[in-house]
Formats: C-alpha cells, structure tokens, sequence
C-alpha cells in the first residue's frame, strides 16, 4: 500500500478553468450517447459547480420533440445512467437551459433554422456566440454534417466553434483520410476534437504523470531494461444490441485502432516538450509512425482474430456470437484480437508490445505490464526456481492502480525467493474513484484543451498500422476458419500461440 504523501507533486494535467458561457449543440439529441452519456456528464459538471450560469445546451434530431419534452427525456437519462438529479433546484436551473430544434442532417433549411435559434439564444442567454457542435450520430453522417455546418457558415471562427467527433473516424484508412479531408475543408484542426473516450479515464491520463512526473521509472523505460509489454483490455460484455454496429465494425475496428493504439502510443511515445496538446499529440504520432505489425508478410505471426462461441459466464450460460441476435450466423467478424507490434526506433527497437482485446473474456480488466528482462544470472537459483521478472502492472479499471512485482527471500533458514506485489491503490490513496471520463472530455473541450483528443495525423497514422491485418481479414473467409474461444475463457489457442512462440505467456488476470 503506498501512503500519500503530505505535500504531494504538483503535476495536475491542467489549471482548474471554468470555460467562456456557451451553446453546446448536439446533433443526434433523440439518440442513446446524448441521453446515457452526454447530458448526464454535462449535469454532473453542473452539480461539481464546473460549468457557467450560462450554458446552453440545444438537441437537434429529426423527431418532432418540443424543449419540454426533450427537457423529460434528459432528466430520466440523468437519473438513469447517473447519480441521478440531486437537488430539484440545480436540475430546474439546468433544465431552462435545454433547447431541442427539430430538422434533418441534409437539409440547409435546418441549419438556417439552428443557426436564427442560436443567435436568439446567444441574446437571450449571453452565450457571446460560442459553439461546441457534437455529432452524436451514426458515423455515416458526419461528413455530411460538416459539410452542412460549413455551408451555414457555422464554423467560420476557430476560436469560438468546435467541433466534436465520437469514434469510429473512418472505417480504414482511405475513409479516415477521406473524413479528414471533408473536416480541413470547413474547419481548422484545432477546432477539433476527435473523442476517444479512453483518453477520458482518469488512469489514463495518469500513465503520463507516471512516467513523466518520476524520475526513476523513465531511465528504465527501454530496449536495454525492458523485454516486453502486454496491454490487455478485457471485456465480460458480449455484443449486447449493437448487434448492427459491430457486424460492421469488429474488435480490430471498435477496439484496436483507437483505444488500444491510445493506450499504446501513451505507453511507448517520448517525453513531450510540454503538456500542450500539439507536443503530447506529436509524440503519439511519431511512436505509432515507427510502428508495425511484427511480420506483416506472416500475418499469423503478428495478428490473430477470434469469436466467442457459446459458454459459461459467471454461472450464466451466454451464446456464442454468431448465435447473437442481428449477427450473421456465419459470420467472419472478430470479437477478439491479439497483436505483436514493434517499433524501430532507438528506445524500443527489438521489443515487442503484445496487444489483445475480447468481449466475453472471464474478467473486465484493462491494464498495460511492462516486463522488465531477467537478471543476467541468478545466484540463488536451485534446481526447483525459476526466475521470475519484474512487471510494473498499470491497472486502468477496474480496482485502478500501479503494482511492482519484484522477487524477496522467503522467511525461513533456507535462501528461497518468491515474487510479492507492492501495490497503489486509487481507491484506497484517494478515497475515491475516478470520474467519468465523458465529463473530463466535454470540459477539455469547453475550455478548449484538445491534449486528450486525437489529431487528423494520429488517428491515419493508427489506420496504417492496422491495415495489413484489416485487409486480410476482410477478404471472403470460410466462416469454419476463424478461431473460436468458448465466452468466459481466455483468448482462442492461436492468441496462445503468436505469444507462446516467442517463449513468452499472457499474463493471467
Ligand atoms: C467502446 C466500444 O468504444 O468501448 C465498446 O465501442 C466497448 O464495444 C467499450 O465495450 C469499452 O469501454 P469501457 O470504457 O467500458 O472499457
């Protein structure tokens, strides 16, 4: 258990700011993300006293929803998906500021009738003309959208409107470039704010504070002390109703190329100059541009898929995805991947980082071990001991925290060694939990701070990286030949294998 100390570094990602009143538009108000997520992390900003008297908030959807109906509707998803209203007072003073305007994403008529209600509303309001446009919609009308706000004209000033994209950007590299294209053409880069919800979590962001903010773990961070590094993120989730979505998408799409690539690149990359997002930002891109699949002429080396069948999940019995409802019976899609990625560049050449993500594994746990290489010789190896290296585990969720692994003497007259954990805690230094990381981001974005969002350069750069495996996978396949795993167990033999081969485990969790 580490204890906190009395005067502890002062190494906050940011100041506390309060951002400039402002309208946020959400486009895509009738939709899941804008109920479960996007007003309940805004409410909440509101209770914690984070957010101006101002605020705004208009939903645009096609429905024909009135402000009070659209106001009902966002206060059961605050009391739904979070800790619910609070106080009746703090939600009416919340609730006045809601405004939802009916029109359709390809119609300019719409946009003209948003664009005369913001400018009522920035009178009415005094939110001076400051825009944060969010497109919570299906990904298939996000260019569309910003076309359309660029013809209205509604993001001709790069200070005072934005632009917020949910992942997926693209859906490989060509579209990711063709979508970054249509977004250069009406708004400048640093109006934009690419969401990876990964970079919200507050373990995350404490990756960075942990290399950069010790002195002692950087000197270690490299191709002389460490033999490789496993990054993990496990789900005990199936497809749930996203049967529709993720048929199209796959764990490569959903998972890999963003929030694993995200936690890679925050893992591998180089100090930064500054926290500022262009030097963070850069740093990523140059990591993911010395990256690769480890064999790209062998993909079976370097890259493996997989699908849950059906199986046992805490006591349930679950189906297999291809018995999901909206699933392809004979679907190729992937629900698992691991990866062997590595990197040629001076800290890293020769050291492999070892990615995997699955849905229906045995465990939700995220986490990034680096292990260290063994002692060059063991003195006190018997016959019956093994060495056993250092790992740094970095627990992102859930039960967040940091654990050194290192080797002591067993008590006893006889010189034994056993590995034991030294263990932070989150919860227990702190005395609490993170918070969301929607809200983190949508306060990023108000102040306007893209550091935590991802840059048109990154996003294409982690398609490139992807795309060997993409486009093998993506030929026709015999459904027979995809790797299965049964739900509630570890990853398909192959994952076992691309690891195995290299006289390495998956670390069990
Ligand atoms: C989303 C994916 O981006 O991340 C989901 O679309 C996945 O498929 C989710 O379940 C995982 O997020 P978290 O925060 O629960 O780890």
């Amino acid at each position: 258990m580490v204890a906190l100390l009395e005067n502890p570094l002062r190494v906050g990602l940011r100041q506390e700011r309060m951002p400039e009143p402002l309208i946020i538009v959400i486009f895509g108000a009738s939709g899941d993300l804008t109920q479960r997520k996007l007003v309940p992390a805004i409410y909440n900003l509101k209770r914690e006293r984070r957010l101006p008297p101002e605020l705004t908030i208009v939903g645009v959807a096609r429905r024909d929803w009135s402000d009070d109906y659209f106001r009902a509707q966002m206060r059961e998803g605050v009391e739904q998906f979070s800790d619910g209203v609070g106080s009746d007072e703090i939600w009416q003073d919340f609730a006045q500021g809601l405004f939802y305007c009916s029109g359709d994403i390809d119609n300019p008529e719409s946009y003209q009738k948003l664009k005369t209600l913001l400018a009522e509303l920035d009178e009415k309001r005094g939110t001076r003309g400051n825009r944060v446009f969010y497109l919570a919609v299906a990904p298939k009308f996000f260019p569309e959208s910003i076309k359309q706000l660029g013809a209205a004209e509604m993001l001709e000033d790069p200070v005072k409107q934005r632009l917020v994209i949910e992942k997926p950007f693209g859906r490989d590299l060509s579209s990711a470039q063709a979508l970054n294209q249509v977004v250069r053409q009406v708004c400048k880069e640093e109006q934009v704010y690419r969401i990876d919800h990964y970079l919200g979590k507050e373990t995350v962001q404490n990756l960075l504070v942990f290399r950069f903010a010790n002195a002692i773990f950087e000197p270690l961070w490299n191709r002389q002390f460490v033999d490789h590094v496993q990054i993990t993120v496990a789900e005990t989730v199936g497809v749930e109703d996203r049967a529709g979505y993720y048929e199209t998408s796959g764990a490569l799409r959903d998972m890999v190329q963003n929030h694993l690539m995200q936690l890679f690149c925050l893992t591998a990359m180089e100090p930064p100059n500054s926290l500022d997002a262009d030097s963070v930002r850069t740093e990523k891109v140059k990591v993911i541009q010395a990256t690769h699949l480890a064999n790209i002429h062998n993909l079976e080396q370097s890259a493996i898929r997989g699908q849950y069948s059906a199986g046992w999940m805490k006591g349930k019995q679950v189906q297999g995805y291809r018995q999901e409802p909206g699933v392809n019976p004979e679907s190729t899609t992937p629900t698992y991947v691991a990866m062997k990625l590595m990197i040629d560049n001076w800290r890293w050449k020769g050291v492999p980082f070892y990615l995997r993500t699955g849905k229906r594994l045995p465990k939700k746990v995220t986490e990034i071990a680096i292990q260290f290489r063994e002692v060059p010789v063991l003195i006190f190896q018997s016959a019956a001991q093994q060495a056993n290296p250092n790992v740094l585990t970095m627990r992102l969720q859930p039960n967040e925290g940091i654990s050194m692994r290192f080797e002591v003497k067993m008590p006893g007259p006889e010189l034994r060694t056993r590995p034991v954990d030294m263990d932070f805690r989150y919860g227990s230094s702190f005395g609490k939990t993170s918070g969301d990381a929607y809200d983190r981001l949508l306060l990023d974005c108000m102040i306007g701070d893209q550091t935590l969002f991802t840059r048109a350069d990154e996003v294409e750069a982690a398609w490139r990286v992807v795309t060997p495996a993409l486009t093998v996978w993506e030929a026709p396949t015999d459904p027979a030949s995809i790797p299965q795993y049964e739900a509630g167990t570890w990853e398909p033999k192959e994952a076992e294998e691309l690891i195995n081969r290299d006289g390495r485990r998956w670390r069990r969790l």
